[in-house]
């Protein structure tokens, strides 16, 4: 599949402060959902067609893998995916990609139920923290699977996996997904409770639901699956949710700027605890028939945020939320209750002058009426955006380096940002 994004393109950003923005926006698929749903496409022989697909790194890497695995990826016009699924398929998943990108372990579920057998290398931590997978071997083996790891490898075997009764201790998004998957093939009914909520999974049961699978209580923390034949499942054709962190990214620029944007395509339902903080932070947001529109005409409120599962407040926001209490009236303390530590960009807002002082997974935030201009990092993919952000607040040039990072989640957060008055260029 040919790269989406050049990867001669210019490794950082330069941003200067600019205000107040104005115009659309129009806000492009989840990275988080289409990215399971390409991984889901194992499932069922032929073709399926997704829409909607954000123009971003990751889909390619994750085309990669699976062209590997046997399953092929074409771009037939911009924002669509055609996969050819002919059910020659390898289960294996190897270190090369499985280091590049977290939801390649997506792959798991499906092809153990599709393959009995996956070979697939163990995904590394990341730069907030370890991420195991201990809830999703858990309960692929309370459905018959088998595991055994050695040299950084996972070995999981399933003649045919059967139904079970699964209640996760801690929603887990991937272990969800995964399990799900797992399930729609299995032997018998399979029941997972306090099962993750995120609109992500609903999108990715209402496809595999196209694809001819069976399953109750979508969108709900209890989901009930009941197996068909594995080979039964067929091609379908999906629209991709859109991505609730890239709408939140572009009023987090709308409340640094002051302004008014109509957000095309955001869904305020996905996002409303968030929505709820940042009126209670002084901006107005109204739901529209296209998505939302929002306006911020002063200096925000400081609030404190504490991060949850769905509905709660999504961890991916807390880089954008920090940034906005970074420059906020008051005092706001966020706590992070999903990774151990995910305030690595702190640091860096640190650098544009931002007063923070982390504790454990507590950030206490007395904003200052401007920050300064200055060469910082993005360490990953949400605190790129939040860099992003920062600099549209800081007095001065801030320059964003690694920018790389970025283009893993955002379609042309540049581009968009331009388009509606923001002063950033990429070079
Ligand atoms: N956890 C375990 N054991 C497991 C699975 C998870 O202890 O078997 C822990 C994790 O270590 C973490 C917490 O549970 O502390 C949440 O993990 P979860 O499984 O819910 O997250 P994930 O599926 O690994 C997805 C997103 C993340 C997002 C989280 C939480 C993808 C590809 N990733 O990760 O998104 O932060 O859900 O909402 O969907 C991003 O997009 O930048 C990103 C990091």
């Amino acid at each position: 599949m040919p790269e989406p994004t050049s990867p001669a393109a210019p490794d950082q950003i330069v941003v200067r402060p600019a205000g107040p923005l104005t115009g659309r926006v129009v806000v492009p698929g989840a990275k988080n959902s289409v990215l399971k749903l390409m991984a889901a496409t194992i499932l069922g022989d032929g073709t399926h067609e997704l829409s909607n697909v954000p123009d971003i790194v990751d889909v390619t890497i994750m085309a990669d893998l699976l062209a590997d695995i046997g399953v092929r990826t074409e771009r037939p016009e911009p924002g669509r995916l055609r996969m050819t699924n002919d059910g020659d398929l390898t289960p294996v998943a190897p270190y090369e990609h499985v280091e590049r990108i977290r939801a390649s372990i997506n792959v798991l579920g499906p092809l153990l139920t599709r393959c009995g057998r996956v070979q697939i290398s163990m995904p590394g931590g990341d730069d907030f923290g370890a991420r195991p997978i201990d809830l999703h071997v858990a309960g692929l083996e309370a459905m018959g699977a088998e595991f055994k790891f050695a040299h950084g490898e996972v070995d999981a075997r399933a003649d045919r996996l059967h139904g079970a009764h699964i209640t996760f201790p801690f929603p887990s998004v991937g272990a969800t997904e995964n399990l799900v998957c797992a399930a729609v093939c299995a032997e018998g009914e399979t029941t997972i409770e306090n099962a993750a909520m995120e609109p992500e999974i609903a999108d990715l049961c209402t496809f595999l639901v196209g694809m001819g699978a069976q399953i109750e209580g979508i969108g709900s923390s209890r989901l009930r699956v009941v197996g068909v034949a594995s080979g039964s499942l067929h091609g379908a054709e999906h629209r991709t949710v859109p991505d609730r962190v890239q709408a939140a990214t572009y009023l987090a620029a709308l409340g640094v700027c002051t302004g008014r944007l109509e957000i095309v395509d955001a869904r305020p339902e996905h996002m409303s605890n968030l929505l709820d903080a940042f009126v209670e932070m002084g901006m107005h947001i109204e739901a529209t028939k296209e998505g939302l529109v929002a306006r911020a005409t002063t200096r925000l409120r400081s609030t404190d945020i504490q991060t949850l599962p769905y509905p709660g407040i999504a961890t991916d926001y807390k880089p954008l939320i920090i940034t906005l209490l970074s420059v906020a009236n008051s005092v706001g303390i966020v706590t992070e209750n999903i990774y151990p530590g995910r305030f690595r960009y702190v640091e860096e807002l640190q650098r544009l002058g931002a007063d923070i002082r982390t504790a454990g997974h507590h950030a206490v935030v007395r904003g200052v009426p401007r920050l300064s201009g200055a060469p910082v990092r993005a360490h990953d993919i949400r605190a790129g955006a939040a860099m992003v952000v920062a600099g549209l607040a800081a007095e001065g040039v801030t320059t964003i380096h690694g920018v790389h990072h970025i283009d893993r989640g955002y379609d042309d957060l540049c581009g968009r940002l331009h388009a509606v008055g923001a002063d950033i260029v990429r070079c």
